[in-house]
């Protein structure tokens, strides 16, 4: 807008013809605001200007650029003044326009402009807000002040500026989809400055603002307590959720206790006998927004019975060694078992030198295998809520050099694989010996090889309408016979000429079977 009006002005000044007279540009004095009705002065001249002319002044503001907010003729050189009874209308940038009085020869000139505000410094910043607000909603917060104009606000979470982004010219602040997080005293804080020595600030009050939260779905879980009788202490607990909570134990459809806390956990006592179902129970809770119910929970307490037995892991070094072992207890039967681990007799604390006990009932026992831990192991099983009913396991002796034994069994098989293979070996001896004495001389071998040869070739021709792998396979099955045959009667001898002969052969043989290959490779491509 300003900047338009500004064109317009200096477009006009360009319109008179080139004899015109130019002034120069005004200059405007007054004030940048004030407050609303109040009497203010502006002052325009014209410096340097033609002495005996007659200037006409006109005063006009951005909200009415047609019609001038004011006018003075002035005669005798002297400045303009425009007395004015401020108005919001005034607000923007008012600007002087200079020209001659009755003379069109005088081009117009226009002033600097002043950007006028109406201004009342910001006073009794107050916060309104909503009563009360559930996680999920929006906060709203209002900075509602008594007095100021041009205001920026500026908001602070217990003293600390506000993460979210917001916009400073209005007076609210938007949160939405609340959190437990963004709970907290909310301050807010109006100013507004008119120079760079008038600055007016308003503090608001603190407004508490809590996030009231549903509750989560509670969880349900028991832990027996016995003393003249057999309790469960039925603990029903939600992570998250407003109080007062209202906590209702059910046995199937029926109340059997109902209580209001502050707090997300409670403790129902249920008398109950041991080894015997007691029902099915659940809970339920509700507070101010919403109301939750636990799973299902099998109230049957079955005491610690049968056998316990004993598990291990083994931990190995790199060079196969057993470092550590992991031991596990369990017992055929009980609801609540509580473990304990004994060593040569003795009862082991959580934690000793070479190992720890682990899991929340004990029954995993680690350790680390050195000479320390050498010794015997048992554990009992018994009710993590009495001491009466104990059952034991069977003792378990161990030490480095046992678990690093080589293991009976291990000895036996590896011997039995090994014989097997001697026996193996032993019978293809004799196979070759046998099958040597049939064989006159190294000579009938290589004339053996040499008619296997031909027969081959003989077999190329027929095998031409065969498909390629037929031929392949055919060819392939032949030649490992004759090596087959080779290599065992080089084997089972240790005749040296003998060795050195048969070497001889083998490479002829090879070198046969080489002239062979190209032949083989071309057939094999039709
Ligand atoms: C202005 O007017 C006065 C009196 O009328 C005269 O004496 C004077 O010379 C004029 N000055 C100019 C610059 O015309
Ligand atoms: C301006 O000039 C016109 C004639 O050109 C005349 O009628 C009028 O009265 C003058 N106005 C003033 C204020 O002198
Ligand atoms: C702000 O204050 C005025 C006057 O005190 C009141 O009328 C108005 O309702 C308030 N606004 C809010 C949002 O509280
Ligand atoms: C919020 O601030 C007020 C004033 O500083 C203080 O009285 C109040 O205890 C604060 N509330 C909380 C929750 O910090
Ligand atoms: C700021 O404005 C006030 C009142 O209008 C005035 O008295 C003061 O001199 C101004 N200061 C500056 C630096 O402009
Ligand atoms: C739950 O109800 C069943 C069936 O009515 C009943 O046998 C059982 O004793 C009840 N359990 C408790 C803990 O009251
Ligand atoms: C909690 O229980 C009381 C009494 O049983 C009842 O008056 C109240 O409305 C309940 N509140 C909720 C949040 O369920
Ligand atoms: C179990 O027996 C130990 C002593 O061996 C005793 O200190 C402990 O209180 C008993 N615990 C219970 C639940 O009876």
């Amino acid at each position: 807008m300003v900047p338009m009006f500004l064109f317009i002005m200096g477009f006009c000044t360009l319109v008179p013809g080139s004899y015109a007279l130019h002034l120069s540009k005004p200059v405007l004095q007054g004030p940048s605001h004030a407050p609303e009705k109040s009497i203010i002065e502006y002052f325009c001249e014209v410096p340097d200007k033609p002495e005996n002319l007659t200037i006409l002044y006109e005063l006009f503001t951005e909200n009415n650029k047609d019609r001038p907010t004011g006018e003075y003729t002035s005669t005798h050189s002297e400045k303009a003044n425009f007395p004015l009874k401020t108005k919001l209308s005034y607000e923007g940038p008012i600007v002087c326009k200079a020209s001659g009085f009755n003379n069109s020869d005088i081009v117009p000139a226009y002033s600097n402009s002043i950007d006028f505000r109406i201004f009342y410094p910001v006073s009794e910043a107050i916060i309104s807000s909503p009563e009360e607000l559930w996680e999920g909603q929006d906060l709203i917060l209002v900075c509602n002040i008594t007095a100021g104009t041009h205001v920026s606000y500026n908001w602070r979470i217990n003293n600390v500026a506000v993460g979210v982004p917001y916009d400073r010219t209005v007076n609210t602040l938007t949160i939405k989809n609340v959190a437990v997080h963004d709970a907290g005293n909310y301050t807010c804080e109006a100013s507004n400055r008119f120079n760079e020595t008038e600055t007016f600030t308003s503090q608001s009050n603190a407004k508490d603002i809590v996030v009231k939260e549903y509750l989560s779905k509670p969880e349900i879980s028991f832990s027996i307590v016995k003393d003249e009788t057999i309790t469960a202490q039925v603990t029903c607990q939600s992570f998250k959720g407003t109080p007062p909570i209202n906590f209702t134990l059910y046995n199937d459809s029926v109340v059997l206790s109902r209580e209001t806390t502050d707090s997300l956990k409670h403790t129902f006592s249920v008398a109950i006998s041991l080894n015997q179902y007691m029902g099915t129970v659940h809970c339920h809770v509700s507070n101010e927004g919403n109301e939750a119910q636990s799973q299902p929970l099998r109230l049957e307490v079955v005491s610690v019975g049968g056998a316990v037995t004993m598990r291990r892991e083994v931990d190995m070094a790199s060079n196969f060694q057993v470092v550590g072992l992991k031991l596990f207890c369990k017992v055929d039967r009980g609801t609540l078992p509580q473990y304990y681990w004994y060593f040569n007799g003795n009862r082991l604390d959580e934690r000793g030198t070479f190992y720890a006990v682990a899991w929340p009932d004990h029954s995993l026992l680690l350790l680390s295998v050195s000479p320390e831990s050498s010794g015997v192991y048992h554990c009992e099983a018994g009710n993590k809520f009495e001491n009466t009913s104990i059952v034991r396991s069977v003792k378990l002796p161990i030490s480095k050099d046992e678990l690093n034994r080589v293991p009976t069994k291990v000895v036996v098989t590896i011997f039995t694989c090994f014989s097997l293979l001697v026996a193996a070996v032993t019978a293809c001896c004799f196979y070759g010996v046998i099958y040597r004495r049939r064989l006159s001389s190294s000579e009938y071998i290589l004339d053996e090889a040499a008619t296997e040869m031909d027969r081959l070739h003989e077999g190329d021709a027929e095998t031409d309408s065969m498909t390629s792998d037929e031929c392949n396979e055919v060819e392939e099955e032949d030649y490992l016979e004759d090596e087959d045959v080779v290599i065992e009667a080089k084997m089972d001898d240790s005749d040296q000429s003998y060795v050195e002969s048969v070497e001889e052969l083998i490479s002829i043989v090879q070198e046969l079977l080489k002239s062979t290959e190209p032949e083989k490779d071309s057939t094999s491509e039709p």
